[in-house]
């Protein structure tokens, strides 16, 4: 199939270089030249597993191709996404202007004569798609134009997202047209995934349903992480015993500083704003996103119980600043959100991160930050280490070895990566979430 690709970041690029691989020829649009340009010399815009070498392969084999020419890109493809942002506007709302000056672009370059399907897999509120199809009519003029448009959520993790590509728990397509669903089912079928067919308002609901879902199970367990601060129970013997329940399961279930990234913060936010603007109150959601703030505020006010609320003698040594471990990404990251208040209270930050440095520093800059090469040197001379990303790396440090450089052993761990029982043999003060203190977690 000939598939256009409107828009190269994480969504458009991956599902772009995915689709390629699997034999079909596509071109990717972006307005930004220089991107395009990178991408075409094998230089990727995103950090994420295996991608580049997947662009080169596909771009080697003439199957793959960026371009900043709207016109050869909308021409080309019999199936165009639309992958652009839809960044949280000031109300919380989704900001689609990006959708539908892309919708007027695709209406603009379509010849009169050619039939085209225009699916959305940006996350987009729930009708999006009747607007999409007046911009592509606004975007025609006087042209007689053929199309049809379609919904196909996308549900790719950072990080993970060439594999989840390839082995999705499941495919949604929406679309009022028969001849639309049955090309995207095309395209599908090969994997060994349930397609759900369905019409355009339900596949743009799923997709804020299943975010908003999977954010509230965090928010339920980090909840339960208050609670068993208070009773002396452990949050991960009571996650582990909720997960193995086959109706709960065990994954999202790890309780830590809250959820970030550019998808859950702003899909659960803009669910709570379609809601109301249709006069429902979702008073769950609020709930999720209270449970969230408050989650960060907790970890952070232990900080100050133990130092008071001058932090300026202090130096800080903190592990992570991505919003997730295996990704570069730093949006809406929670780590990044404690290190602002640590050093707006005037500590002194030393920062490890394996992949988000470069981020970090567009973030927070250079003021009482300094970044470092290893997760070694962030141990030298800190007065406490503040675990902050669930790097799988920061749980198998030798920890015996370098709580010996401390100043005073102090850890703060926002993603229960250690061992509160080990830290306590080597004489750490050791702050989990929700955890016993003397838990042992080799059972
Ligand atoms: C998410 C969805 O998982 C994906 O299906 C959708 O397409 C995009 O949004 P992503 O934002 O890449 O993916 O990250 P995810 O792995 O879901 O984690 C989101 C946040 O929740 C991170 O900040 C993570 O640290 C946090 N999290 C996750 C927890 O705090 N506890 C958990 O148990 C799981």
């Amino acid at each position: 199939m000939k598939i256009t690709i409107i828009g190269t970041g994480y969504v458009g690029l991956v599902s772009g270089a995915v689709f390629a691989d699997w034999g079909h020829n596509v071109v990717c649009l972006d307005v930004d030249k220089k991107k395009v340009d990178n991408i075409n010399n094998g230089i990727m815009p995103i950090y994420e597993e295996g991608l580049e070498e997947l662009v080169k392969k596909v771009s080697g084999e003439k199957r793959f191709i960026a371009t900043t020419d709207y016109r050869s890109a909308v021409e080309h493809g019999e199936l165009i996404f639309i992958c652009v942002g839809t960044p949280s506007n000031q109300a919380g709302a989704a900001n689609l202007d990006y959708v539908f000056s892309a919708s007027e672009s695709i209406g603009k370059y379509t010849p009169e004569d050619d039939y085209k399907v225009v699916i959305t897999k940006s996350t987009v509120p729930v009708g999006t798609h009747n607007k999409v199809r007046e911009h592509i009519k606004i975007g025609a003029g006087d042209k007689k134009i053929k199309f049809d448009v379609a919904s196909n959520p996308e549900f790719l993790r950072e990080g993970t997202s060439i594999y989840d590509a390839n082995n999705t728990d499941r495919v949604v397509i929406g679309s009022d047209s028969e001849k639309a669903l049955s090309v995207l089912e095309d395209l599908y079928k090969h994997l060994d995934s349930p397609i759900v067919k369905t019409d355009l308002a339900s596949a743009e609901l799923i997709k804020y349903a299943a975010n908003s879902f999977l954010a509230t199970k965090i928010s339920f367990i980090n909840e339960i992480s208050q609670i068993c601060e208070r009773t002396g129970a452990d949050v991960k013997s009571v996650a582990l015993g909720m997960g193995l329940d086959q109706r709960i399961g065990s994954r999202f279930l790890n309780a830590g500083i809250g959820y970030g990234g550019s998808c859950f913060p702003k899909d659960v936010e803009a669910l709570y704003r379609t809601s109301s603007e249709y006069f429902y109150d979702f008073r769950l959601l609020r709930g999720v996103m209270d449970a969230n703030e408050r989650q960060r505020d907790y970890f952070v006010d232990k900080v100050f119980r133990k130092y008071g609320s001058n932090l300026s003698e202090l130096n800080f040594g903190v592990l992570g600043s991505a919003f997730k471990n295996g990704t570069d990404d730093t949006r809406k990251s929670v780590a990044i959100a404690v290190i602002r208040v640590l050093r707006g209270a005037g500590a002194n930050i030393k920062l490890y991160d394996p992949a988000a440095l470069e981020n970090s520093k567009k973030e927070l800059g250079d003021d009482n930050i300094e970044y470092m090469n290893s997760s070694e040197e962030v141990f030298d001379k800190s007065d406490s280490v503040f675990i902050l990303t669930e790097w799988p790396e920061f749980a198998n440090l030798d920890y015996k070895d370098l709580v010996e450089k401390m100043n005073s052993k102090v850890i703060f761990d926002g993603r229960n990566l250690l061992d509160p029982l080990e830290m306590k043999k080597l004489g750490v003060e050791y702050y989990g979430v929700g955890r016993k203190e003397d838990a042992d977690d080799t059972h």
